[in-house]
């Protein structure tokens, strides 16, 4: 995880820097720091907390044309000053930032510890400084000294490394975690995603595997530059209090762009472009990999493709795959699903089955990220820069997505379009409207029921069939923001042991979809009940009373109803968290993008 930035060629290094953290805080905020090319050497500033608390040290003084940075996510070692990057050789001549994972740490610790070169602080990252300074000791030039050090990583990284008797220069390496170069036509620009490049970037080149390069203010030759247009790299939160509640209200917007697009017969992004990419008559299974809210998503997706193409579906964390050994299936088309493609457990599941005479496909939001660029086959997202930590448009996107590629597996299936996919495409257009009109009119009700939850400290979601990965989904946005602890469960298996920890101060949010399943929930709030449980509901029967405070939702279609529902446990989520006072673009141990396994 964690988040790097470099510049070179500027006036004032040290703004541009605790600027470009403040964009790239989403992937940790732990602690940050920089380091810039002072006139007497490098100098170092570095503090616990948000990137805020580093700029409240003021800028640094003197000219700083070039400088590192580093926002950080918890890995080895507390926050602390100790542990923040960037790292500083004891001779003071190197500082470096990374992000990725050094799994031989152990190892190399113990090689500086017999070179007297012992590290301070409990990080992996700070025994690549401290091992590119000695090569330097060595008479090794800085390039080649990062070279040998990163030779010795068994793990991911990016670094930057700057070095004081090269002022102007940064050291760029990667290794399975990604690194951009951008530039502006006057300062470069090195960062670990394209959200965090400059605004003003009008090109950018990622670091390739492996790579070492010398970064300067003259924009390096020799490379492919991909044009970026200028000031969409970042957003800001407008009117809204928070990037949460802007994101959750862009999803009429967002939905109807992904609906134009995917659906569309020939637009970018529709499934003549991707689909033409894969032999339809080759999938007989589909697996949908992801992580977190992206592999709920995943399950609502196979859920889709099971209901509308008849094909066996399923999803699994991503990590999880890879890490048992699958049974790699040739005629199973594979779907690696993630906001911003730069997930390391998707990545490693991708780079795995890349290895395998296997179809796979990608459903991505950030065009661009390392997903999309090494996939042949990219479903995209529309959904736009997504900021707070807690994904929401995007995974009602997703849900699109799936939805997109199940009608294409169905379509190619029955040649002309069933009467179910007709169905649905009548349905389809409505769906950003039936949300406009849930997150305008009915907000205040939904925040009532948070109000008469928000004091519980535990809670159930429980839904049945597709309505289950909805709950899960609920519960994974509720913990998140709320710190409230919530858990999923299929509404059938509550009696075959959860219902135990159901009490009075338990609370069960029930999630009815207007389906067999949600008939079923009378049942399910009576036995809750029955214990002294509380149940709040929220329903899309449009003529069944529930005996418990109740939301009740529109029903428009039997697969369009569970992306209605995900929103209005959004918001209710929402609700409970700001009503608690959480900081809900920032939850507590968690950041943006996950790059460490
Ligand atoms: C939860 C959330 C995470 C992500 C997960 C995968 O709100 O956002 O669970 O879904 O970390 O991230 P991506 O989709 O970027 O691969």
């Amino acid at each position: 995880m964690c988040g790097i930035a470099g510049i070179t060629g500027t006036d004032d290094a040290g703004r541009a820097l605790v600027d470009a953290l403040a964009r790239l805080e989403y992937r940790g905020y732990d602690s940050a720091g920089i380091a810039t090319h002072a006139p007497d050497g490098i100098e170092v500033r570095k503090s616990v907390g948000s990137v805020a608390a580093l700029a409240a040290l003021g800028s640094p003084g003197g000219e700083r044309r070039s400088g590192i940075a580093h926002t950080r996510w918890a890995t080895h070692g507390a926050p602390s000053t100790r542990n923040a990057h960037p790292h500083l050789s004891h001779d003071g001549t190197t500082a470096l930032v990374h992000n990725g994972t050094v799994r031989n740490v152990a190892r190399l610790r113990g090689e500086l510890t017999d070179r007297g070169m012992a590290t301070t602080s409990d990080t992996d990252s700070e025994v690549l400084v401290h091992l590119i300074a000695w090569h330097r000791a060595q008479g090794v030039d800085a390039l080649e000294a990062v070279r040998l050090t990163l030779a010795r990583v068994d793990g991911d990284y990016a670094v930057l490394v700057i070095t004081a008797d090269r002022p102007g220069t940064l050291i760029a390496a990667a290794s399975g975690s990604p690194l951009l170069i951008g530039t502006d036509g006057r300062a470069v620009h090195v960062a670990s995603d394209r959200a965090a490049l400059s605004s003003g970037c009008t090109h950018c080149s990622p670091v390739l595997d492996g790579e070492v390069v010398a970064v300067t203010a003259a924009v390096p030759a020799g490379r492919t530059w991909e044009a970026l247009t200028p000031g969409t790299t970042w957003t800001d939160k407008g009117s809204y209090p928070n990037f949460l509640l802007k994101e959750i209200n862009e999803q009429p917007q967002t939905s109807r762009a992904a609906i134009g697009a995917l659906f569309s017969p020939v637009a970018e992004g529709s499934a003549a472009d991707w689909g033409s990419a894969l032999d339809r008559s080759a999938v007989k299974r589909v697996c949908f990999l992801g992580c977190g809210s992206s592999y709920y998503a995943g399950q609502v997706a196979a859920s889709f493709v099971e209901n509308l193409a008849r094909i066996p579906a399923t999803a699994e964390p991503a990590a999880e795959f890879t890490q048992r050994d699958p049974v790699v299936e040739p005629d199973c088309l594979y779907v690696l699903i993630s906001q911003s493609g730069e997930t390391l457990d998707t990545l490693h599941a991708h780079r795995f089955l890349r290895r395998h005479p296997v179809q796979v496909l990608s459903i991505v939001n950030v065009r661009g990220s390392s997903l999309d660029r090494e996939s042949d086959a990219s479903i995209p997202l529309y959904a736009g820069a997504e900021v707070s930590v807690a994904s929401t448009k995007v995974v009602t996107n997703m849900q699109i997505a799936g939805l997109a590629l199940a009608s294409w597996l169905a379509r190619a299936d029955y040649g002309s379009k069933s009467a179910a996919l007709l169905e649905l495409d009548l349905a389809l257009p409505i769906l950003p409207t039936i949300l406009a009109d849930l997150l305008a009119g009915q907000d205040a009700e939904i925040r009532a029921l948070a109000e008469s939850v928000h004091a519980f400290r535990s809670m159930y979601y429980l839904g049945r069939g597709p309505s289950w990965p909805v709950a899960r989904e609920g519960a994974q946005k509720i913990k998140e923001i709320s710190y409230i602890h919530a858990e999923a469960y299929q509404a059938s298996e509550l009696k075959h042991g959860p219902l135990a920890l159901v009490d009075p101060d338990h609370v069960s949010v029930v999630v009815a979809a207007n389906d067999a399943g949600g008939q079923q929930s009378a049942t399910l709030i009576g036995q809750i009940q029955a214990r002294g449980g509380a149940v709040v509901v929220f329903s899309q029967h449009q003529d069944y009373e529930f005996d418990a405070p109740t939301v009740r939702l529109p029903a428009v279609h039997p697969l369009l109803d569970h992306i209605v529902m995900g929103v209005a446990l959004q918001v209710f989520a929402y609700h409970t968290a700001t009503i608690l006072d959480r900081d809900v673009d920032r939850p507590r141990n968690l950041a943006k993008s996950v790059t460490v396994e």
